[in-house]
C-alpha cells in the first residue's frame, strides 16, 4: 500500500476526475477527505474505505475555514489535489459578462489560492497537484474567461514550486477531452453531440476520449516517491491532441 497512512484532500471529488482520484487514492491506502459543493459528497464513504466526505463550496472562506477545522487534526496533509472547476457558459471576451468572469475565477482560481494558503499551515512536507486544461496550452474557441483561469493555474504552480521546495513539490496536469459531467456538458452545447465525440475521437493520436482514470493515474503519479525529483512541471495528458 503505497499510501498507507497518508492524509489525502481532493476537491471537486463528488464526480468525475475528483471521484477517480479519490478512488485511487483510498485503494492505495491513503486516508482520503473529498470536498465538493454538491451535497451527495457526504455519503462518498458508503462506497469508499478510508473517505470521508465533506460539502463545502470552496468559493467561500468561511466554509473552508469550517470544513478544515472540522477534520485537520495536527498530522500533516501529504497531498492536495486542487481539481474542482467550472466551465458553465464558453464564451469570447466579448461575450462573457463580468459576473461570468468573476465567478469563473473565483472558483477556478481564486479557491484554489485560499484552500492551499489554509491547508499548507497543515503541510510540513508533501505534494500539491494542480488540475489545469490543456485549453491553457492550445488556445481554444470561446473559451476566453476558462483558458485564462487554467493558464493562470500553471504560472501558479511554477511559482509555488519554487517557493515551497524542497520541502512540498507542485506540478500540474493539464487534461484533454476526458469523459465527464463537464465534458458532456459541452457536447450537448453542439449542434450534433455524437458527431462531434466522433470528431474528437478520430483527431486524436490515441483515437480515444479520455477516462477520469486516466487523469487520476497521472496525479497519483506526481505525488508518489517515483516523481520525488519533479516539480513545478506540466504534465499533459490528453490521448495526444497536443502532439
Ligand atoms: N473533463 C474534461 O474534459 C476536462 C478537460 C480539462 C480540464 N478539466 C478540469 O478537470 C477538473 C475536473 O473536472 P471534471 O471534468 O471531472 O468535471 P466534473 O464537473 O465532473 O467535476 C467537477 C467537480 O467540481 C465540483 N465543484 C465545482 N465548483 C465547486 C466549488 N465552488 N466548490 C466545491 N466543488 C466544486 C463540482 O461539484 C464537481 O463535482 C476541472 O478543474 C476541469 O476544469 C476537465
Amino acid at each position: 500500500m503505497m499510501m498507507q497512512g497518508k492524509k489525502v484532500i481532493i476537491t471537486g471529488a463528488a464526480s468525475g476526475i475528483g471521484l477517480a482520484a479519490v478512488r485511487k487514492f483510498a485503494g492505495a491506502g491513503a486516508r482520503v477527505f473529498g470536498l465538493d459543493r454538491k451535497p451527495d459528497i457526504a455519503s462518498i464513504g458508503d462506497d469508499i474505505l478510508n473517505v470521508t466526505g465533506i460539502c463545502c463550496d470552496l468559493t467561500d472562506i468561511s466554509q473552508i475555514k469550517t470544513t478544515l477545522d472540522g477534520f485537520l487534526d495536527d498530522g500533516n496533509v501529504d497531498v492536495l489535489v486542487n481539481n474542482a472547476g467550472i466551465n458553465p457558459s464558453p464564451s469570447s471576451l466579448t461575450d462573457t459578462s463580468e459576473a461570468l468572469w468573476q465567478r469563473l475565477l473565483d472558483t477556478n482560481l481564486t479557491a484554489i489560492y485560499r484552500l492551499t494558503k489554509a491547508v499548507m499551515m497543515h503541510m510540513q512536507c508533501g505534494s500539491i497537484i494542480n488540475i489545469s486544461s490543456i485549453l491553457a496550452l492550445s488556445g481554444a474557441n470561446r473559451n476566453a474567461a476558462y483558458a485564462t483561469t487554467k493558464g493562470a493555474i500553471i504560472s501558479l504552480t511554477r511559482a509555488m514550486a519554487r517557493d515551497h521546495g524542497p520541502a512540498i513539490r507542485v506540478n500540474c496536469v493539464c487534461p484533454g477531452a476526458v469523459e465527464t459531467e463537464m465534458f458532456e456538458e459541452y457536447l450537448s452545447r453542439c449542434e450534433d453531440p455524437v458527431r462531434e465525440r466522433k470528431r474528437i475521437c478520430e483527431t486524436l493520436p490515441l483515437q480515444r476520449l479520455g477516462k477520469p482514470e486516466d487523469i487520476a493515474e497521472a496525479v497519483f503519479f506526481l505525488t508518489s516517491g517515483s516523481a520525488s525529483w519533479i516539480t513545478g512541471q506540466v504534465l499533459v495528458v490528453d490521448g495526444g491532441d497536443s502532439a
